[in-house]
């Protein structure tokens, strides 16, 4: 039989592709090009195919993954526990999705991954996976008794790559796991498993610490049509770009040099175990900023609180691998209307891991300074809001707060 297995080239995924391969399956590696930095897909490639794999696929999902997933999450203002950015969730379903796609080619009828049987991904991409693919079964081979029994640790797999003659890499491996695509570089495991380990500075991939970042402030202006980012323009040094990998390059450029977007947290998984996290996400930090900004520009009152609602839906189903369900298809949907006036341009400036908007304007604005201002007396009457009636407002207002007010009175001096 063949199987299509999510493969890094790195010791874990090169153990079960040789146990696979044992196993009798025919392997077919698929390593997605998500943007992970100094990524030589050639090498993979080459490796997988020495370990005994029957074709390695490593198509560039990069455009895909910003257009349709992280300008998406940009979007409802993605976020998990009110910090995670949730580089890592949405970069599964891109993942699955040709994962499955690739198995059809070839006619498999599996697929794997090396994913833990404690995390969050293996539900990512096995729900991804059984959504868009219902007849393909999946392998998790850190879940199956006999693969646990062969490989208890670290040791165990670097022998069985002696005895394989699958190449281990030389430098010894970072007391950390990596998961890296464009978005965001995540840490965790390892040496970070004790909450109170402090990771070193040279861990960070994709910022400089706040302290390193230039003593000057750099101002950048961000465009967006519906609720999605179409420019970034460099108002210091003119640079622009207008491509949406381009746009997201650049945000991670601009963001990272001037040291934004780095957290340190604790966690919940969907499993229901807490995790130690570190994280780098100096574009989508950006992103999320200009695009809250503009928001409140643009939107109305009801439908941006509707829409915060909604964002908390959309994070997590995002971070509990439901991207491909019928409640993410409602609240994408419902998101797609809300966004669709959310037009204009928000300018920042970006100092030393601190983002300062410092201005922004639409056509689609719903902000009027006359209506705003508290200077002129009279103005307002052209949109009929009389100040005399705020009155009568506030006095009816007041109504149940003097009711509950007389009866917390009555039951203190009762
Ligand atoms: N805790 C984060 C999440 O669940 C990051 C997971 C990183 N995955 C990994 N295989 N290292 O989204
Ligand atoms: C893993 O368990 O493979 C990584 C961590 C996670 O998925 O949460």
């Amino acid at each position: 039989p063949r199987v299509v297995l999510a493969y890094s080239g790195g010791l874990d995924t090169s153990v079960i592709l040789k146990w696979l391969c044992e196993k009798g399956y025919d392997v077919i590696c698929f390593c997605a090009n998500v943007g992970q930095q100094g990524e030589d897909f050639e090498a993979i490639k080459a490796k997988a195919l020495s370990c005994g794999a029957f074709a390695c696929e490593c198509p560039d999902l990069r455009a895909e993954f910003v257009e349709e997933y992280v300008f998406e999450a940009i979007k409802c203002n993605a976020l998990y526990e009110g910090r995670y950015l949730m580089g890592t969730c949405f970069a599964r379903p891109v993942i699955a999705k040709h994962q499955v796609a690739i198995a059809r080619n070839y006619g498999a009828k599996f697929v794997a991954h090396g994913a833990t049987g404690k995390g969050n991904d293996q539900v990512r991409f096995e729900m991804c996976a059984q959504a868009l693919a219902p007849e393909i079964s999946c392998i998790a081979p850190w879940r199956d008794a006999e693969f646990i029994e062969s490989f208890k640790g670290r040791t165990d797999l670097l022998n069985y790559c002696q005895k394989h003659g699958i190449p281990v890499d030389a430098k010894p491996k970072a007391n950390y796991s990596v998961d890296e695509n464009l978005f965001h570089t995540s840490y965790e495991s390892g040496m970070l498993e004790d909450p109170m380990v402090q990771p070193d500075e040279s861990m960070f991939k994709m910022s400089v610490s706040p302290m390193a970042a230039p003593d000057k402030k750099e101002k950048v202006r961000i465009t967006f049509k519906a609720g999605v980012p179409v420019a970034i323009k460099n108002l210091t040094d003119g640079t622009e770009h207008t491509e949406p990998l381009a746009i997201f390059e650049y945000c991670n450029d601009v963001a990272g040099r001037n040291g934004i977007g780095r957290i340190d947290i604790v966690e919940n998984r969907f499993v229901g175990i807490k995790s130690r996290g570190v994280y780098e996400c100096p574009g989508g930090q950006l992103l999320r900023e200009a695009h809250l900004d503009i928001e409140g520009l643009t939107l109305d009152r009801e439908v941006k609180r509707m829409t915060e609602n909604l964002g908390l839906e959309f994070s997590k189903f995002c971070y509990q691998g439901f991207w491909f369900a019928p409640e993410m298809n409602l609240v994408r949907h419902a998101m797609d209307y809300a966004q669709k006036d959310v037009d204009g341009f928000v300018d920042m400036e970006l100092y030393k891991g601190n983002i300062f908007v410092v201005g922004r304007d639409s056509d689609k604005t719903l902000y009027s300074a006359d209506l705003a201002s508290m200077d002129i007396e009279d103005a307002g009457e052209s949109f009929d809001y009389n100040p005399k009636d705020s009155q009568g407002f506030i006095r009816i207002n007041a109504v149940r707060l003097k009711m509950f007010s007389n009866r917390e009175a009555k039951i203190a001096a009762a």
